[in-house]
């Protein structure tokens, strides 16, 4: 069974395990020390281990959605769903969020999420989802 929690401190070397297998993630870019704990991050945990995280950054005017990582071995069980529609339910106001065009489970996650696509940057597509009660018609 998968546990949603918040992520603690004894968390970070795992955490920090799970980012570093984000392809775009090499040594030059790596995440400092405290970057997902100075962060808003939830951790999803199977057995006592953590398999997957998910790092948002709240700023003044809206959310950031930084990363979502679940462990390869854990893929495709929903896991990523539940830290997403976790961590986006306890979340108000506008959020910005992105992904690679060849990430298909990420823009599926976050066209039914509610995000929608506003603007290229390279191979990556951002994507927004409005605050419920703030929508323009
Ligand atoms: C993206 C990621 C977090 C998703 O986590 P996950 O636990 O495997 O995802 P889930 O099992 O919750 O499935 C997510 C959805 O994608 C769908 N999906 C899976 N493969 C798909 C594909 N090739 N095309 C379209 N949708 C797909 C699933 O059916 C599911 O949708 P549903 O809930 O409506 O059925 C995970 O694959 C991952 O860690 N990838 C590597 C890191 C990464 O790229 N992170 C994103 C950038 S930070």
């Amino acid at each position: 069974m998968i546990e949603i929690r918040e992520m603690r401190m004894s968390d970070e070397l795992r955490v920090r395990e799970l980012c570093a297998t984000l392809p775009e993630m090499d040594m030059e870019r790596e995440r400092p020390l405290g970057f997902h704990l100075k962060r808003s991050t939830l951790v999803a945990v199977e057995d006592g281990t953590v398999v997957g995280h998910t790092t948002w950054s709240h700023h003044d005017l809206f959310t950031a959605w930084d990363e979502t990582v679940v462990a390869a071995s854990h893929q495709g069980r929903g896991i990523g769903r539940q830290l997403m529609e976790a961590r986006a339910a306890r979340t108000p106001g506008f959020i910005i969020g992105a992904a690679h065009d060849e990430n298909e489970p990420m823009i599926h996650l976050l066209t039914s999420l509610g995000f929608h696509a506003c603007q290229r940057v390279g191979s990556m597509m951002m994507y927004t989802r409005p605050h419920p009660k703030e929508r323009l018609e």
